[in-house]
């Protein structure tokens, strides 16, 4: 069972204008990727540019983005060539934003990927930081997070034919901490933030992707980057903090005060990552 439509909607719903404060510019709510002195714009113009050249884009190829957010990837897809991208996405205030967007050859599907059934297979995939929707903390107490990683790369195995290529990220739970603060904050931003979701482990999505549909092309782990990215967040957001709880309530400035501030530190201890995968259809 994945985060329910409920739970998604408490993550990315507390308003566009909200997120639309410190993020980037294009709407961006993932890792960036640095490449040497870049501001955050050109950081994820820069990951949105990596993961269409994984997914191997051309301007004659269909691309499906899985989890659209706010559609930032399809901007990118459809400004640097496709023939059509489409998005799938759970949050309607996010749909909403992105078919303002008005890009020429993208759609937007609010539906989980789950029942999602192409009309016509697609050429290429992207999915960036999605897949932490899809197991919640019991299921994997259980023991069931590979089998429930598994049904999602088998089932987007189906949407395309051999050979295709998709640009796949994911953000990581590495180390465990020692301190009850840092466990704290953690499960509050598991709890408050993102509710029903659990950050995959590398091995876990390693094991999932197996070497029966998919075959790993390259991974590069961006823990830096994501510490890099979730710093300039948190600067970006004190900037407007009267705005913000003048607008939203003192309550919404705090707990993302603490959940950006948990980040920065999460990725600098090593606590969380995040991959980026290229990938062929076997
Ligand atoms: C962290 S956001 C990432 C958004 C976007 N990829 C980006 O880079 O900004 C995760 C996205 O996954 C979507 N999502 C979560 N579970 C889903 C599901 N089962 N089916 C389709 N989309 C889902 C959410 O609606 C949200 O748009």
């Amino acid at each position: 069972m994945t985060s329910t439509q409920r739970q998604v909607e408490v993550s990315y719903d507390v308003g566009n204008d909200f997120f639309r404060l410190w993020l980037d510019e294009n709407m961006h709510y993932t890792c960036a990727v640095y490449d040497g002195e870049m501001s955050l714009e050109e950081a994820q113009e820069n990951k949105a540019r990596v993961l269409y050249d994984f997914a191997e884009v051309t301007p004659e190829k269909t691309v499906c983005d899985i989890g659209c957010g706010w559609g930032s990837f399809l901007d990118y897809a459809v400004r640097r060539g496709c023939k059509e991208a489409i998005g799938v996405t759970l949050s309607t205030e996010q749909a909403e934003w992105a078919l303002g967007r008005k890009l020429k050859n993208a759609r937007i599907v609010i539906e989980d990927y789950a029942v999602h059934v192409p009309v016509r297979k697609y050429d290429a995939l992207v999915s960036i930081e999605m897949i932490d929707h899809l197991c919640s903390p019991a299921q994997a107490r259980e023991g069931r997070a590979v089998e429930i990683y598994k049904g999602y790369f088998d089932r987007l195995a189906t949407w395309v034919e051999p050979g295709a290529c998709f640009g796949f990220q994911a953000i990581l739970r590495n180390r465990i901490p020692r301190n009850r603060k840092d466990l704290e904050d953690l499960a509050f931003t598991a709890d408050v933030i993102f509710p029903g979701g659990l950050n995959p482990r590398i091995e876990e999505l390693v094991l999932a992707i197996g070497n029966q549909k998919w075959e790993i092309l390259e991974m590069h782990m961006r823990r830096e980057h994501y510490g890099k990215t979730t710093a300039e967040w948190l600067r970006r957001m004190k900037l407007h903090e009267s705005t913000i709880r003048a607008t939203w309530g003192d309550q919404v400035f705090d707990d993302y005060d603490r959940y950006l501030s948990t980040c920065v530190r999460g990725f600098a201890q090593h606590y969380c990552g995040d991959v980026q995968f290229k990938l062929r259809r076997v």
